[in-house]
């Protein structure tokens, strides 16, 4: 089926054709068309995303990108009606996100379905995360990319809104297991890199920073909390973590770019560690139902988590591990095509009890069954 995708719930605009065929646990997805155009530089004075801004600028990009697209995807010099007619429907994602900016991908695509006359289906973001991993990359060395997605599954879901770990029984089914109480982690990496000085989305500069420090091979006297990591539950905080940050440069213990290197590497090693034992004791719980740990969100990005779950992996041998590629970490309309088609595969009956759709901010993997 081929699906027309748009994705507009922080601060990239996406839109994407992809033709997707074959079965839910391995389909082959074809990218026939993919623009993405982020507004992180615009948003870097206010440190943070800012909605009436993101907003703007998705009503100005969108039908931009959808031109793009459809270029990409039908080459010819003009866009012609056959071409798009071969679209089956259009999805957009309708939450969780920042309302003003979900609202401008949703109008958007009701607007194209009806001059198109084509269906328009909501997508669930973190439905999107999750299933960014079945996207296959062809150039990617690594052999597990290329293996069936085996349910049930564990995911670690971080990005710059959430923080969660869920269990999905099976395609469509979640069960939240836990939560960030306050901050997600990437929203913390983003707060700590204004502290420093860094720019937004300050996850990649924290980093660069850390492996530099690493590179020192030095001890560093930065010693952070590990918040919430031996309570029972599976829920997270990071914003102690993030204080604690702060102390340290009100008490003018970071004078110079060496010790912002090794801030950014205590920072980066104490979130990576509370996320490892906390997947770690989600798993220990849920015993050998569990197939696969799928880690996704813009913060699987991040090459030391990526490293500390392999590690984690060597006493889980038969557990498998799926990130995205590096591309598909972060907000795209890919992954809003992948989790239409599973929404569409798993529930055929939406397409046909469609109503106007709704922005919810606050979405929930479970709100949406
Ligand atoms: O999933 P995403 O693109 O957007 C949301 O749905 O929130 O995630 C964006 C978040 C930002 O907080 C950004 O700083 C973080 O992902 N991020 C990273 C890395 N790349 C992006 N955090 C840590 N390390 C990275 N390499
Ligand atoms: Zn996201």
């Amino acid at each position: 089926m081929k699906i027309l995708a748009i994705e507009t719930s922080c601060d990239e605009t996406a839109v994407a054709l992809l033709e997707i065929e074959g079965p839910l646990e391995n389909p082959d997805i074809k990218v026939l068309g993919n623009s993405l155009l982020s507004q992180a530089a615009l948003h870097e004075q206010y440190g943070g995303v800012y909605p009436s801004l993101a907003k703007r600028e998705h009503q100005k990009n969108l039908p931009i990108l959808l031109e793009q697209t459809l270029r990409e995807a039908f080459p010819s010099p003009e866009v012609q009606e056959k071409d798009w007619d071969e679209v089956d429907f259009i999805a957009v994602t309708s939450g969780p996100g920042l309302e003003p900016a979900l609202w401008t991908g949703i109008t958007f695509a009701e607007e194209l379905g009806k001059r198109w006359g084509k269906p328009v289906v909501p997508v669930n973001h973190m439905a999107g995360h999750i299933y960014s991993v079945l996207y296959q990359d062809k150039f990617s060395i690594s052999n597990f990319q290329f293996s069936k997605l085996e349910l049930p599954a564990l995911a670690l879901l971080v990005s710059g809104g959430h923080t969660e770990l869920v269990y999905i029984k099976d395609f469509g089914h979640y069960e939240i297991l836990g939560r960030t109480l306050d901050d997600a982690v990437g929203e913390a990496f983003d707060k700590v890199a204004r502290m420093l000085g860094l720019k937004y989305p300050g996850g990649p500069k924290i980093s660069e920073l850390a492996e530099k420090s690493r590179e020192r091979k030095a001890e560093i006297n930065f010693k952070l909390p590990r918040p919430m990591i031996h309570s029972k539950d599976l829920n997270f905080s990071f914003s102690g973590l993030k204080t604690a940050v702060l102390y340290k440069i009100r008490d003018k213990k970071i004078e110079n770019e060496k010790d912002q290197e090794d801030m950014a590497r205590a920072f980066e090693d104490a979130a990576v560690e509370v996320l490892v034992e906390k997947t770690r004791q989600a798993l220990l719980e849920r015993g050998e139902e569990v197939k696969t740990l799928i880690v996704a969100g813009g913060v699987s990005a991040n090459r030391q988590l990526a490293s500390a779950l392999e590690k984690l992996m060597e006493d889980f041998p038969a557990l498998t591990l799926r990130l995205p590629t590096q591309e598909l970490a972060t907000d795209n309309a890919i992954m809003i095509g992948i989790a239409a088609f599973i929404s569409i595969k798993t529930n055929p009956d939406i397409l046909l009890n469609l109503s106007p759709i709704k922005a919810n901010g606050n979405l929930t993997l479970t709100s949406f069954q």
